[in-house]
């Protein structure tokens, strides 16, 4: 039996707070008009303190599950991919894994920045295709308003928070995800860095007085490479699946800058109809841009059943990479009875991580209290 991995939920989440280039205007020495013209850019989310790559990542999480009508006990893989994750270790995807009470799903985190939903959605439906696993949940969330110099005006307008999130389901149905193309170049690594806060550079007073905990780009490079990387993968992904560019229904591009989704489209010689374009309100999410991008074009009727569809992205690395799909299931009418049945199996398997917990801090205590040396 052939398996093939299909979109089976989608789900994503923003924070409230807009921060408009209005407001920019106080901050640095921009204007809205530039932003506008130069990037696309109106507005887009910041997160408020409650909230962090994790939380976002489990809200957008649990909407992709709720849409693909299945409880959190039946997923085999979380991967996040973030380039702002909530700590070095452990890995945000095991504070999503706990959140949701997906008991039995190994959990990590994928670092490709603005690519890693890409190569995240390429790595789990490899592992659907071949029978190591049945189920993943993909995610994509940032909180690079965290990791972001507010006194530096050429990215302080350019990025925003938020999360989305897909199921990947094992189907007998021809369809799903279709190919994918990953690819890297580390020599332009320097061109899009945060440099310290790693074993190269670890936190001291020096790094956080240079800022160098914060994003520093090299803007103009970036805008050249993504140019030439966005047409190219577009058309190797096409190919690999053995696909005209002519048959590509809908493209979610990354969402970094208009004018890189306008080069890409005169590129493949596509109409500006068929990409899907929100930066307007978001700025750019890195990772979490192309699952918001799909939640969004699915629900305005964008993304249709049957629709072949291409993502495609590059970010720091530096790297870049593209999936072909073809979209299947729609999104399924789930009966009252039975979303409330969900609820209650994640609420269980919340209880069941929670008190995990204790039982541990529990055993701590035991333990201590019996290796406590004789005095
Ligand atoms: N407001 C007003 N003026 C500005 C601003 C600003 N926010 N930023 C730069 N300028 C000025 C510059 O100082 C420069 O002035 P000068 O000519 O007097 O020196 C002028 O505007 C032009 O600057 P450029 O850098 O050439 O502007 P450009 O048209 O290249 O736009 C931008 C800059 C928007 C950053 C663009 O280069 C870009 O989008 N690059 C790609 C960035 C990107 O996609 N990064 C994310 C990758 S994904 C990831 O992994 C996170």
């Amino acid at each position: 039996m052939t398996r093939y991995a299909h979109v089976t939920g989608w789900g994503m989440a923003v924070p409230e707070r807009v921060l408009t280039n209005r407001e920019l205007e106080a901050m640095v020495d921009t204007n809205d008009e530039w932003i506008v013209s130069r990037t696309g850019i109106r507005e887009r989310r910041i997160a408020d303190k409650n909230d962090s790559t994790a939380t976002l990542a489990t809200r957008a999480a649990r909407r992709a599950l709720e849409s693909a009508d299945i409880g959190p006990e039946a997923v085999d893989l979380i991967i996040v991919a973030s380039a702002s994750p909530d700590h070095l270790f452990p890995a945000t995807a095991c504070l999503v894994q706990d959140a949701l009470g997906a008991a039995k799903a190994g959990a990590f985190d994928l670092s490709a920045a603005c690519s890693g939903f890409i190569f995240a959605i390429h790595m789990a439906s490899q592992a659907i295709q071949t029978g190591a696993i049945d189920a993943a949940l993909i995610i994509g969330s940032e909180t690079l308003s965290r990791l972001l110099n507010w006194e530096d005006r050429s990215t302080a307008i350019l990025f925003g928070d938020g999360a989305g999130a897909f199921v990947l389901e094992a189907r007998e149905t021809p369809g799903g995800v279709m190919a994918g193309v990953m690819r890297s170049d580390g020599s332009g690594g320097g061109l899009l860095a945060v440099q310290a806060g790693g074993s190269r550079f670890p936190a001291s007073h020096e790094t956080v007085e240079r800022k160098q905990h914060t994003i520093t780009m090299n803007g103009r490079e970036v805008f050249r490479f993504a140019t030439h990387v966005m047409a190219s993968a577009t058309r190797e992904v096409v190919k690999k699946a053995g696909l005209q560019l002519d048959d590509i229904e809908v493209v979610v591009p990354h969402q970094a800058n208009l004018r890189i989704i306008e080069a890409a489209a005169r590129g493949l010689r596509l109409p500006m109809e068929r990409f899907i374009v929100n930066i307007d309100r978001y700025g750019n999410t890195s990772s979490a841009s192309i699952p918001i991008a799909v939640c969004e074009a699915v629900h305005a009727g964008r993304i249709k059943p049957g629709d072949h569809v291409v993502l495609v992205g590059f970010g720091a690395g530096l790297t870049w990479g593209a999936v072909a799909l073809q979209w299947v299931e729609t999104e399924r009418k789930v009966s009252r009875s039975r979303r409330g049945r969900i609820r209650i199996r994640g609420l269980l398997a919340r209880l069941r991580s929670a008190i995990m917990r204790w039982m541990r801090r529990l055993e701590g205590l035991i333990w201590g209290a019996a290796n406590e040396p004789e005095r």
